[in-house]
């Protein structure tokens, strides 16, 4: 196992009513501006029980923020904060608006004279202004680690942001909520939430046995939840654990210790920036080709995964591995998740030459747990993908 540190500070609110709490989590004395998206909470009665919740607090509001939070609109939300001398953030949302939320925390406490340097330069934020969350959509893990992406479209960029400072001071998880979120949305979720494990995961062994078997039965848990979520995301218990899937995927806990790849998903962020398609879409076109391109580096840990996911017992290593790529596949197709890149455009020509030049660009040239994987390797990586 690797050496570790591990401080997760941010305080959880499970279960049906918990939205109320909010009144006593934010203090009194602050501004508060509630941060939403594009207005989904104003017609499932979400809206209606933050509101009352700070009957007793001065806030305002900012709605609007798009998925695949957008640079422009989140500097005209600055501008709010900045001129109504706002002191508390509250982001209302899935991933995309508790994201906007993380950049603006961090924003209006900056500095320097261009906030997009935040995410170019890679500046960590050790403090930002302090912000809640009501999760809405289960699949990022935003809502309980101290990750943000922020896209500009005018540029053709999306960039991570992250520090000690972005974590939620508290974060409430409803799982009422998952009853209002249309099929493409919780199918998007649990390939995210799914997709976070494997890139925590599929890497090389270390002897973390705790971890593996946590990451292990986060994923069979995605897997028994699938179906039902989709079928019927009203029940309060399925939507119960795909909500707690979906936060332990990416909260922190099972890559303490171990090495982490994170290639799909630099790779697939790309092509939201490119194409604008949903992200968890653009991860599960990439994995199968990442992990057939990589099979060597990762042929243990594909096979442990065969062996006690989908109890793939029989053949060798590699092709204990490869079963286990087509079973991802297959899972993901089975929630009408598309897995090559055609599946999404016809203009794919060129997409992974232009990836390639944008990470050289960048200095992205050693991506994964060994950091070999080069700006050809992944051009050859999303050919594979078309
Ligand atoms: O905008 P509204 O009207 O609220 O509608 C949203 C949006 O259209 C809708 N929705 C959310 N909750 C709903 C609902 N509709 C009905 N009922 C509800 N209860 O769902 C749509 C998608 O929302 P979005 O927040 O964009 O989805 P998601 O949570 O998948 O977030 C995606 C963003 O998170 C980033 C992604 O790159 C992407 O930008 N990620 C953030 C991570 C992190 N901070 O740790 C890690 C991830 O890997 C990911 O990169
Ligand atoms: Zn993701």
């Amino acid at each position: 196992m690797l050496n570790f540190e591990l401080k997760n500070p941010v305080k959880i609110l499970f279960g049906k009513g918990e939205i109320a709490k909010i009144a006593s989590e934010i203090p009194k004395n602050e501004k508060v501006l509630l941060l939403y998206g594009g207005g989904s909470i104003k017609k499932n009665g979400i809206y209606n029980q933050v509101e009352t919740a700070l009957k007793n607090h001065t806030w305002i509001e900012f709605g609007g923020i798009p998925a695949n939070p957008e640079y422009d609109i989140l500097l005209e939300a600055l501008n709010v904060i900045k001129s109504e001398k706002i002191t508390y953030l509250l982001a209302v949302g899935g991933g995309s608006v508790i994201d906007g939320t993380k950049f603006l925390s961090s924003a209006a406490l900056y500095e320097g004279e261009e906030p997009w340097d935040i995410l170019a330069n890679g500046i960590r934020t050790e403090v930002g202004m302090p912000f809640g969350t009501v999760l809405t959509l289960p699949a990022t893990g935003s809502e309980m680690n101290s990750g943000a992406v922020v896209s500009r479209k005018s540029i053709g960029e999306k960039l991570g942001m992250g520090g000690p400072g972005l974590f939620p001071q508290f974060s409430v998880l409803d799982p009422t909520v998952v009853a209002t979120i249309p099929k493409r949305q919780l199918a998007n979720g649990v390939t995210d939430a799914f997709t976070h494990v494997m890139e925590q995961y599929m890497t090389y062994p270390v002897g973390a046995d705790l971890q593996d078997r946590i990451a292990e039965s986060i994923m069979v848990s995605l897997i028994e939840t699938a179906p039902k979520i989709i079928a019927n995301p009203s029940d309060y218990t399925t939507a119960a654990n795909f909500m707690w899937c979906c936060t332990m995927a990416l909260n922190g806990l099972i890559q303490k210790g171990v090495p982490t790849d994170w290639a799909i998903h630099a790779i697939g962020h790309e092509l939201t920036a490119q194409y604008g398609i949903d992200h968890a879409r653009t991860l599960a076109v990439i994995a199968p080709s990442h992990y057939r391109y990589n099979i060597e580096t990762k042929k243990e840990k594909l096979a442990q995964y065969a062996q006690r996911v989908w109890n793939i017992t029989e053949g060798t290593m590699e092709q204990k591995a490869e079963a286990a790529i087509k079973k991802s596949e297959e899972f993901f197709q089975s929630m009408e998740i598309g897995t090559r890149l055609s599946d999404y455009t016809s203009q794919f020509e060129g997409t992974a030459k232009r990836i390639k030049t944008s990470l050289i660009n960048r200095g992205w040239v050693a991506l994964g747990e060994h950091k070999k994987v080069t700006p050809d390797d992944v051009e050859k990586i999303v050919e594979m993908s078309y």
